[in-house]
């Protein structure tokens, strides 16, 4: 295999909001295939940022009455969060308001102003007098001038279709001052676009791109290649154009520069990246960039023209996909079905999320439903009902009989070689981003495992007493289980983890799709995935009608209250939900290392009226015997958990991290155990 050096991006969340599920559609849509690069052994980097700039972000920060700069870093520190929430493995998040980003702004501008591709002129645009600025279409609003529809913003109108200048409209208003605008000249930069018609022609030729894609840019071409107005007026977050006063460069200039700027943030951390292997003129790596449909216009015409013009590469390929929609439709506030990452993140796990967006996803620009019920149905029959029950049925038949020892697999088994040999249509349908299709391939094979285990019937086996053939039956499905869950490890990176561990085999790349495991123990069988349940279901449906109602009375302008409530980046919870965990002062029995774990001890605990046996991990802090006698904190009610070495049937409470910094809670001298903790 030859190595691939690949750089992938995936299109800049604005700084001005939350993240929502279709945000996290186009992320979890990257992410898998940059997974899947990295387990074929591809060098793949995987860049992103927070797009900073623009009007929206510098009104809205003036609304909640704090600077630009303090709404971006909290922005970005929501986005991080979500992202990490979904497994979202970039190797750098950035934010375009950087000065690595203002370097390469200003380099590209200049490039392409030394190569005469910069026109500037006066134009005549709507300005607010009251507010003092210029204002963007969308902050203009008015009477449809054909259908005489009230309310339209500036530039189309929503009920008859209709597209205008704002100035056509009737009764025009500015939403920030509610006084009409005037119509006022100033000088604006534009890139010569049309100079690039053979460029991007000859780029359209080679470029990995969807065939609408091409299909779209020809009828572009058709009409011909308009100047791009790349310069806005004063009062504007962004970055100045040099040279001038008072003029700033468009948010659509610097925002796809910030992919460029992300990654030079990235070698100067690393130091082990050649950011020109990447960037320059002959560059060796690949470069995709992942968007949405709506951002087609700036990725496949603006964007290489800019790079070709400014001595850069061009893209190697651009992946659109459509729109998600919840339940047919467009997602709406006000129907509650505008779901925040957030918001499902709290309500349900994140990887069925993944899980659920694979089964629906193609190469297509199509748009995706989401439909709760139908993910429900779709993760628990799929990943609980058919992947994860392999190993629920099987390993307990050899923990019996082998200690969990597997039997050898003869690579000539039937089940064995079908399973195996859908690794290499596997790979081509996650290279060509057919994920609908791995997933339907996937569970295909699970369904003749399934139906294997099914047939030979271990469990009669095992009354027969043909412990030697239970023993094939139950190894061959593991071994079966250890492939589909390789080939599901981009989609659910965590399940795939929990199943190494339980698996005790070290991380899998594709290539172990070859070979089944040699002489191996497995560990007894603790469930990896857990059921969607309606009620979580119909909380999330709840929370996001509950949270879409909110919205509605804070409409633009309104002042919100900075840093109160969710969107603060806080998981609130309320009394009844901290209610639910009992918490309460125990004193420590015993105390012993358990030997086969770096981090655990085994603690036994006085709770007043039983006593509990807990493993916490805190044997790099403390020497077993100091313990003794000591009040602590326990979580009583969590779920007992069987471990390798026995059930842990509670959680101390300490603070920090792991390893030698972390601190035990203790109640201080007079608490009895079983004292509730509130
Ligand atoms: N900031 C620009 C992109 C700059 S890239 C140099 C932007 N931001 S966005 O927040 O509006 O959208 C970010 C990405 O999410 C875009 O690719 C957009 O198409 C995608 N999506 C936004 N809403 C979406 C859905 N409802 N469904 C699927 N993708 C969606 O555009
Ligand atoms: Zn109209």
């Amino acid at each position: 295999m030859t190595q691939r050096t690949i750089l992938v991006t995936s299109a800049l969340p604005y700084a001005n909001g939350p993240l929502h599920l279709g945000h996290m559609l186009e992320v979890i849509q990257t992410d898998i295939w940059v997974r899947f690069q990295r387990l074929c052994g591809h060098h793949c980097r995987y860049v992103c940022a927070d797009d900073a700039h623009g009007t929206p972000i510098m009104l809205r920060a003036r609304d909640e009455g704090i600077s630009p700069e303090a709404l971006i870093a909290r922005i970005y520190g929501e986005h991080l969060r979500d992202l990490q929430r979904y497994a979202i493995a970039m190797d750098n998040f950035y934010t375009t308001h950087s000065p690595e980003n203002r370097h390469f702004a200003e380099l590209i501008y200049t490039r392409l102003k030394e190569g005469g591709f910069i026109a500037n002129r006066e134009i005549e645009q709507s300005f607010d007098e009251a507010a003092g600025m210029f204002l963007p279409d969308r902050f203009i609003r008015g009477t449809c001038p054909r259908c005489r529809t009230p309310g339209q913003h500036g530039d189309s109108c929503e009920s008859c279709g209709a597209t205008y200048n704002p100035m056509e409209l009737l009764d025009a208003v500015s939403v920030l001052s509610g006084t009409p605008p005037v119509l006022r000249r100033t000088e604006h930069y534009f890139v010569r676009l049309a100079a690039f018609e053979a460029m991007l022609r000859q780029w359209l030729e080679q470029a990995n791109v969807q065939e609408a894609v091409r299909h779209k840019l020809m009828e572009w071409f058709a009409v011909g290649l308009a100047d791009w107005d790349i310069s806005r007026d004063s009062p504007y977050f962004g970055f100045e154009i040099p040279g001038t006063v008072g003029k700033y460069f468009y948010v659509w200039l610097d925002a796809p520069i910030g992919y460029m700027a992300s990654f030079q943030n990235l070698c100067t951390r690393l130091r082990e990246l050649d950011f020109a292997a990447f960037w320059g003129a002959d560059a060796t790596a690949e470069l995709y960039h992942f968007i949405g449909k709506d951002i087609i216009y700036f990725h496949c015409l603006f964007w290489p023209a800019m790079l070709h013009g400014a001595g850069f590469r061009t893209p190697s390929g651009v992946f659109a996909h459509g729109f998600l929609t919840v339940d047919g439709q467009k997602m709406s506030k006000s129907r509650g079905t505008f779901i925040e990452a957030q918001l499902f993140a709290q309500h349900l796990d994140p990887q069925m999320l993944r899980y659920y967006f694979a089964s629906k996803l193609s190469a297509a620009v199509e748009d995706i439903d989401l439909n709760l019920d139908e993910m429900l149905e779709r993760c628990n029959a799929d990943v609980v009902g058919k992947l994860v029950n392999i190993p629920a049925r099987l390993a307990p038949f050899l923990e019996r009989h082998s200690g969990g020892l597997l039997s050898p697999v003869s690579p000539d088994d039937p089940l064995w070689a079908r399973v195996q040999g859908a690794a290499r249509q596997l790979a081509q349908h996650y290279e060509a981003r057919e994920y609908a299709a791995v997933v339907r391939l996937v569970m295909a094979c699970a369904d003749q495992v399934n139906q294997f285990i099914q047939e030979q019937a271990p469990w009669r086996l095992e009354k027969q007493g043909a412990i030697q053939q239970v023993q094939q039956v139950a190894s061959l499905g593991i071994q079966c289980f250890r492939l589909l869950v390789l080939y599901l490890k981009p989609i659910v990176p965590h399940l795939a983890a929990e199943a190494e561990r339980f698996l005790q085999i070290e991380p899998l790349r594709w290539h172990d799709a070859g070979l089944p495991l040699g002489d191996h123990v497995i560990q007894p069988y603790s469930a990896l995935a857990r059921r969607l349940e309606r009620a979580a279901v119909q909380r999330l449906r709840d929370a996001a009608q509950a949270q879409g109602g909110q919205d509605k009375k804070n409409a633009p302008g309104q002042v919100e209250p900075a840093a109160s409530g969710p969107g603060d980046g806080q998981d609130y919870i309320d009394i009844q939900d901290f209610g639910r965990i009992d918490l309460r002062v125990a004193r420590i029995l015993e105390a012993a290392v358990v030997p086969e774990s770096s981090k655990l001890l085994r603690l036994m605990v006085d709770l007043g009226t039983e006593k509990r046996q807990i493993f916490a991990g805190i044997k790099g802090a403390y020497q077993p015997e100091t313990l003794v006698g000591r009040l602590c904190v326990i979580v009583a009610n969590l779920k007992p958990r069987a471990m390798r070495f026995g059930v842990s049937e509670g959680m101390v409470l300490a603070a920090g991290d792991d390893g030698p910094g972390i601190f035990l809670l203790s109640a201080d001298s007079g608490a009895e155990p079983g004292m509730r903790v509130r």
